[in-house]
């Protein structure tokens, strides 16, 4: 019998990317699905390859707006008057805007982000989590972000939501704790899916970078069906970038994170003739000496991490200084990283 005979999943978003990927994963592992989408043919489509390729016994199709006000409530009312249990919430649909805050960006479409992003997934998260605590079972995957723990400039409202998925997740572990109800962040870096266009972005540099969706799903199912707290898809280089967004000055993480964000065009033809490449190696090699410095500082004595902590702060100070100059430190930014990690490992 497979994981998730008799029970199951609801997913928001699921017509396109990562919801729709997670939704399959579900299918594969025999669970029943509730599909949410505003588009509800891509939804249909999936509910008969699911019953085709994978015997799935009920696939419920809900067309919703959700970045409408109280639309939380009808979707919640919805499922009840169905009579469908939700042992399982995913809390994927997600949107963005593009541009500068204070002169470019629309408010109205602002305020869906909001809506969406924090509003609908809190409400969502509050009705089905109150039912899972009374039957003291059910698990809940929260669509967070590496963004939540790192400024995203050009998409500051969008950042700022993810922000609070995050936090929220982690506080509602504290309270779940005596319970068997988890709640877990997925973490993605940027990923290709239709998340940018939707967004209304040119095309961008990180688009040279993006992860594949069907990976993201992956370990976001694996970490949720573990009870994890969060997870970070991907390889080192992600998990590497987490670890540097923790210890590096705020600052130097937003020019980053800007240039990531920054139109290709503009880039090509910048005054600023840094290789795309000294870019990348920068970012690579701070971010392999923050996974550095974290990993041998959680093998230290109590002296030695003040000593460690004294060694990464200047390393902090170091990277900072490169990375707000990298046109012209980067290589020098990675030699004194590196000395540096290797000092504080000596
Ligand atoms: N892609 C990334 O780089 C990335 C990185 C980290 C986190 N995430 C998060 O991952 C989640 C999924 O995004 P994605 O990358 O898979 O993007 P996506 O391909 O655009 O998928 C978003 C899904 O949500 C649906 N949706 C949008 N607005 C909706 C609304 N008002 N009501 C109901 N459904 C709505 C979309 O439907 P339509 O297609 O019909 O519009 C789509 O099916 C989001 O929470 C996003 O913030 C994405």
């Amino acid at each position: 019998m497979k994981q998730g005979t008799g029970k199951t999943a609801l997913v928001t978003g699921a017509g396109s990317g990562i919801g729709q990927e997670l939704a399959k994963l579900f299918a594969q592992d025999g669970f029943n699905l509730v599909l949410v989408d505003h588009n509800e043919e891509p939804l249909h489509r999936l509910a008969e390859v699911f019953e085709s390729n994978y015997g799935t016994e009920t696939v419920t199709v809900i067309n919703k707006d959700l970045a409408r006000e109280d639309v939380a409530i009808e979707l919640y009312e919805e499922v009840k008057a169905k009579g469908i249990t939700v042992n399982i919430l995913v809390n994927n649909a997600g949107i963005s805007t593009y541009g500068k805050f204070a002169t470019e960006t629309n408010w109205e479409r602002e305020k869906e982000v909001v809506h969406l992003n924090v509003l609908t997934t809190t409400l969502l998260t509050k009705l089905f989590l109150n039912d899972m605590v009374a039957r003291n079972e059910g698990r809940i995957l929260q669509l967070a972000s590496m963004v939540s723990i790192t400024p995203f400039p050009l998409m500051a409202v969008y950042a700022a939501t993810k922000a609070y998925v995050w936090s929220l997740t982690q506080s509602l572990r504290n309270e779940l704790k005596d319970t068997n109800v988890t709640v877990t962040a997925l973490m993605p870096n940027a990923t290709a899916t239709n998340f940018f266009r939707e967004a209304d972005a040119p095309k961008l540099n990180v688009e040279g970078m993006l992860d594949d969706p069907a990976m993201v799903a992956r370990d976001g199912y694996k970490a949720l069906m573990k009870g994890e707290a969060k997870v970070v898809p991907g390889g080192l280089a992600n998990k590497a970038q987490e670890v540097m967004a923790y210890l590096s000055p705020q600052e130097a993480l937003a020019g980053m994170m800007r240039w990531l964000l920054t139109p290709k065009h503009e880039s090509d033809r910048s005054d600023d003739k840094t290789p795309n490449w000294a870019i990348g190696l920068g970012v690579v090699a701070a971010a392999v000496a923050g996974y550095a410095l974290v990993s041998a500082y959680n093998n230290l004595g109590p002296v030695d991490k003040m000593r460690y902590r004294y060694k990464a702060k200047s390393l902090g100070n170091s990277a900072n200084n490169a990375l707000s100059s990298v046109a012209d430190s980067v290589l020098g930014a990675y030699h004194n990283g590196k000395a540096k990690v290797e000092e504080a490992l000596a």
